[in-house]
């Protein structure tokens, strides 16, 4: 291995039309689950943190289009060198354009395939790490489950007779990126001993006796050629997207809300979104709704959104006796607007009244509705202690949960 310090590079060749697939396209701009295959496959190469350069070749033809389809995926600022160049009529010629437009000091190479554009960053770290330790050649592969026999007649000649079985366990399914000390695959493509018209980079180096090493390969890096591969691919994406799904962090909030009993008045008391015939009302410049005021706060503090007082200003007199139930459609409007989903809210009214008894459920389906979050209300006495326990006011203590679903 060279002196020199090591600086890997990736290719990634997408020059192919993709005559299998049949689409009126090249086969790199073909949408899978939405995304062209060229972009997933720079992406994954960007996810990996494995090269500084990333050489992409295109049709000749699409040159100009892959190089703006790239530059708007990846944004103005992208951590790695991105540049297109034209690619050849076979694949080994697509990989010798792309090792021609290597920057000078490139040490490694990785060959990736763009019709491979759902391998796991994962896999491409792998044959990188084994490049850093020295591997001159390495391969990422894996065991083939189907016992392989060997047939008289190519591709789709039904009347094949098989001539041999081979031994299962010495076979390897061969994927890519393929990693190489670029001097070495550049002298493999000079020696050119496959033909011109090798499909596998690896192939050419093993033609020169130099020792080709193996990783362990992964089934989400199968090669897009079909179009049933379109939808096995689009399968495996749904089911490695659940798994790799970054973890959602709730948060959570709190807080506590306390009215006067309103002696002045005989207005019957409105508390978690109900209204109490014979208890007496509270004061406030709404119509002073503990429960109601308390969710709506734990849910503000949970999104990160300051408290009631902020929003609907408590001397706006477009909410002079407004109830609790308009605080809290409104408040979940806002940080539903805001990019959160609300989990739940657990609130408790804490005083000697009223009894929630037989209407507490009532309450919570109240609440619920006009927050669309379920809300889970219970309540406490104090056992006479303080002025809750003197009847001169209620309180109301809530936490929430909240969870972003953009970010
Ligand atoms: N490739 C390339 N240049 C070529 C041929 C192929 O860069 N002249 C690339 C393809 O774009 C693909 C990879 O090599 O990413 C593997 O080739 P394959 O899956 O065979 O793709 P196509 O050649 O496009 O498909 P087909 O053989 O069905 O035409
Ligand atoms: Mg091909």
């Amino acid at each position: 291995m060279s002196q020199r310090v090591f600086s890997p590079a990736a290719i990634i060749v997408a020059a192919g039309s993709g005559e299998r697939l049949g689409a009126d396209q090249p086969k790199a701009l073909v949408e899978l689950a939405g995304i062209p295959l060229i972009v997933r496959a720079v992406r994954g190469m960007i996810q990996s943190r494995t090269a500084r350069t990333v050489v992409v070749t295109a049709p000749a033809s699409h040159v100009r289009d892959f190089t703006t389809l790239i530059a708007d995926a990846v944004g103005p600022n992208p951590p790695v060198e991105i540049s297109v160049v034209s690619g050849g009529s076979t694949r080994q010629e697509s990989v010798l354009a792309g090792l021609r437009a290597l920057p000078p000091g490139t040490t490694h190479v990785l060959v990736h395939d763009a019709a491979r554009c759902t391998t796991p960053p994962s896999q491409i770290s792998r044959v990188h790490a084994a490049l850093k330790s020295g591997s001159q050649a390495v391969i990422p592969a894996l065991a083939v489950t189907d016992t392989i026999k060997t047939v008289t007649a190519s591709d789709g000649d039904e009347s094949a007779q098989v001539t041999g079985t081979l031994d299962r366990s010495k076979l390897r399914a061969v994927q890519t990126p393929q990693g190489f000390e670029v001097e070495v695959l550049r002298r493999a493509h000079d020696a050119d001993q496959v033909g011109g018209d090798a499909t596998d980079d690896a192939a050419l180096v093993e033609a020169l006796g130099i020792r080709v090493d193996v990783v362990t390969g992964s089934q989400r890096a199968m090669k897009i050629t079909t179009p049933d591969d379109l939808v096995r691919a689009e399968l495996l994406l749904g089911e490695g997207q659940e798994r790799d799904l970054a973890p959602i962090v709730p948060q959570t909030g709190i807080a506590v809300d306390v009215h006067p009993v309103n002696t002045g008045s005989d207005a019957p008391l409105c508390v978690a979104g109900l209204t109490w015939p014979e208890k007496p009302g509270l004061s406030g410049h709404s119509d002073g709704d503990v429960v109601a005021h308390a969710i709506c706060d734990a849910v503000l503090s949970a999104a990160g959104l300051g408290d009631l007082g902020a929003h609907f200003g408590t001397s706006a007199p477009e909410y002079a006796g407004a109830s609790g139930e308009r605080f809290l459609r409104e408040t979940a409007q806002l940080v539903r607007a805001e990019g959160f989903q609300i989990g739940n809210v657990a609130v408790q009214l804490i005083g000697p009244f009223p009894r929630l008894g037989d209407r507490r459920m009532e309450a919570q389906q109240v609440l619920s509705q006009a927050l669309d979050a379920p809300v889970f209300l219970t309540a406490t006495t104090t056992d006479g202690l303080g002025f809750v326990g003197r009847g001169d006011g209620l309180a109301a203590l809530a936490t929430a949960l909240v969870y972003p679903t953009s970010s």
